[in-house]
């Protein structure tokens, strides 16, 4: 899991008040913020809406409406399996829920050891090698659920 300090909070504090007042304070800020913790945990947007005098529920609002925050921390490895057509109809989903049941987490959320977050995408592109799987740029085509432990494994390394 990340870890915050001091430095990273005065950073933040530094950017709120940069922007507070402008126009669109409550996006550019929680974009400085990720750049800064890597997600957006409660915390930071408590700090963002009092310091930029706007109500909590504005900022949850403005990081959940938008997929590029994460909430959650993010696992050092993105897995991402593809439940585009291709791969749908070749079996991705069990290829997934194969990784939700190796990682013990659900989809969206990161494994408890911070390693794996994981993820449903739409295609990537590489339809001909279906059923498709990321894991951040490496790429695993003509998947069956048994292939996962074995992949997930090279990664604990
Ligand atoms: S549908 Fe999965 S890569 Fe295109």
């Amino acid at each position: 899991m990340p870890a915050y300090n001091q430095s990273m909070y005065l950073e933040l504090d530094k950017v709120i008040e940069t922007n507070k007042g402008q126009k669109g304070a409550v996006m550019m800020t929680l974009q400085s913020a990720q750049d800064i913790f890597g997600h957006v945990p409660k915390d930071v947007q408590i700090r963002i809406a009092e310091g930029l005098g706007v109500p909590l529920s504005e900022v949850y609002g403005v990081a959940t409406f938008y997929s590029q925050f994460a909430l959650d921390p993010r696992g050092q490895y993105i897995i991402g399996v593809c439940l585009g057509t291709a791969c749908y109809v070749k079996g991705s989903k069990d290829v997934l829920d194969k990784v939700v049941e190796t990682l013990a987490t659900p989809v969206g959320k990161t494994s408890p050891d911070g390693l794996f977050t994981i993820k449903d995408t739409r295609c990537l592109g590489a339809c001909g090698l279906a059923p498709v799987m990321m894991i951040n740029d490496d790429v695993y085509g003509r998947l069956v659920p048994a292939d996962i432990p074995g992949i997930l494994n090279k990664y604990r390394a």
